[in-house]
């Protein structure tokens, strides 16, 4: 990150503080003209209530997972209960996570207001939930995409990175991308920006 964004950025934060008052106290800042927030992350034993999301091949929702530090990355991906593996996909494939210590839960609390944001191409929404950075410190958001393996449909969970225009999710083995996805924000900080 080149050091004029960075001044950029928090000379940015400091309107954003001054009117989220009225927000519980999280972490809202701007990426371009959006509002984003981080999440409640927690050790798989620590969680309260994970949210749920996507679709397995039987119709069960996964929950959302996220590497600690994969090769340098934290990438947002799909946990599956009963398992108890975080999958994540990097660089073509699919990874798998069974130790808890290199993985944790998207948790939820009663102010959590989660929704899914139909989007495209790498745009986000107001409130969207950071999900993780790359070596290269870019954001990654948190997405779904409608995945078809043999005639049946998934949903999967994976990472959306802005700069590649996609959702990068992984299943069986192997990595897909997809332009058209859903991303997840909170609602409580999908208010917009005033510019
Ligand atoms: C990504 O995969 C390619 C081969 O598919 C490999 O040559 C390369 O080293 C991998 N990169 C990383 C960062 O693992």
């Amino acid at each position: 990150m080149h050091q004029s964004t960075i001044i950029v950025i928090f000379a940015g934060l400091f309107p954003l503080l001054a009117t989220s008052a009225k927000f519980p106290a999280q972490f809202p800042t701007k990426l371009e003209r959006y509002w984003w927030r981080k999440g409640f992350w927690r050790q798989p034993s620590k969680t309260t209530n994970p949210l749920e999301a996507g679709m397995d091949l039987v119709k069960m929702p996964f929950k959302i997972c996220r590497s600690v530090n994969y090769k340098g990355e934290s990438i947002p991906g799909k946990f599956l209960d009963g398992a108890n593996i975080c999958y994540i996909g990097f660089n073509g494939s699919e990874i798998r996570l069974s130790n808890p210590n290199e993985y944790q839960l998207l948790d939820t609390d009663k102010t959590s207001h989660f929704e899914w944001i139909p989007s495209r191409n790498g745009d986000i929404a107001n409130g969207a939930v950071i999900g993780g950075i790359s070596k290269n410190f870019e954001v990654y958001f948190i997405c779904t995409a409608a995945h078809l393996e043999k005639g049946k449909t998934v949903i999967l969970i994976g990472k959306l990175q802005p700069s590649e225009g996609a959702c990068f999710v992984a299943f069986h083995g192997k990595e897909f991308f997809y332009e058209s996805y859903n991303v997840l924000r909170d609602s409580r900080y999908a208010v917009k920006f005033q510019d």
